[in-house]
């Protein structure tokens, strides 16, 4: 699973999962782009990049516009030369209440945030993987994705979006040397969480058979196989990290 001198683009990665899959990827060899909406957030992330000794390039970058995640490609290349490995992390979990309550605008802008960016930073970056015969294009879904949770109806019709396009996608791709695979995490201890009711929280976790939220780590580790050469017979799958809550 090394990854020495391999060019990765983690959005999100200001905090919570993204910096935990920056600083993994690092530690295995990785140059790292952290991307994020929050230039603040992104700094210091790519600040613990640089102290494991690999090199880092913090954006500020709104991935569900198309001039921020174009220009954000063209500064990776720039500074990088080349980009191997893309990890579309970056998300929001939306209004935590029922969906007669979510309005037009809300509903617009968490599909557009969480699928349609997915969509924007895959199409950014798969020519220049096509041309150079080589691209790992990791997904972050979710197992609401695949089970559904009530009061994140917007949040659950994206990622089970994510889902259908990282299979599509990876089957279109599938002989360009390009794989594209998507992990489900069920709820996983990060900021993330202040954004739901204490209700939502204990709804989501009652479902996990280990009993126990995740931690950003454990989505890392998973992230990190997929990216790796180790993963060279697998593309189109989602992994769940979800202690166990669904099983297909
Ligand atoms: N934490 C969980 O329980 C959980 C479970 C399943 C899936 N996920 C998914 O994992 C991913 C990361 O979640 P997290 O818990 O680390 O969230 P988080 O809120 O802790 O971190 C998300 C990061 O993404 C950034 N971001 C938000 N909107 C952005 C945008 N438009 N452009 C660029 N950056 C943006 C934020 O600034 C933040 O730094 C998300 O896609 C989320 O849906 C999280």
């Amino acid at each position: 699973m090394n990854l020495t001198d391999r060019v990765a683009i983690v959005t999100g990665a200001g905090q919570g999962i993204g910096e935990a899959i920056a600083l993994r990827l690092a530690r295995a060899g990785a140059n790292i782009a952290v991307v994020d909406l929050n230039l603040e957030y992104a700094q210091k992330s790519a600040a613990r990049v640089r102290e494991t000794g690999r090199k880092s390039l913090a954006v500020r970058c709104d991935v569900s516009k198309s001039a921020d995640v174009n220009a954000m490609r063209d500064a990776v290349l720039a500074e990088f030369g080349r980009i191997d490995i893309l990890v579309n992390n970056a998300g929001i979990a939306g209004k935590n209440v029922p969906m007669i309550e979510i309005d037009e605008a809300e509903w617009d802008h968490i599909i557009t945030v969480d699928l349609k960016s997915v969509y924007l930073c895959c199409r950014a970056v798969l020519p220049h993987m096509i041309e150079r015969g080589y691209g790992k294009i990791v997904n972050v879904a979710s197992i609401a994705g695949k089970e559904g949770n009530p009061g994140l109806v917007p949040y659950s019709t994206a990622k089970a979006g994510v889902i259908g396009l990282t299979k599509a996608l990876a089957k279109e791709v599938v002989t360009k040397g390009v794989y594209v695979n998507a992990v489900a995490p069920a709820v996983i201890e990060t900021p993330i969480l202040k954004t739901l009711t204490e209700q939502q929280i204990s709804y989501m976790t009652s479902r996990i058979p280990m009993g126990r939220v995740g931690k950003p780590e454990e989505v890392a580790a998973v992230i990190h196989f997929l990216v790796s050469d180790d993963s060279s017979f697998v593309t189109a799958q989602c992994y769940d990290v979800s202690g166990g809550r669904a099983t297909y």
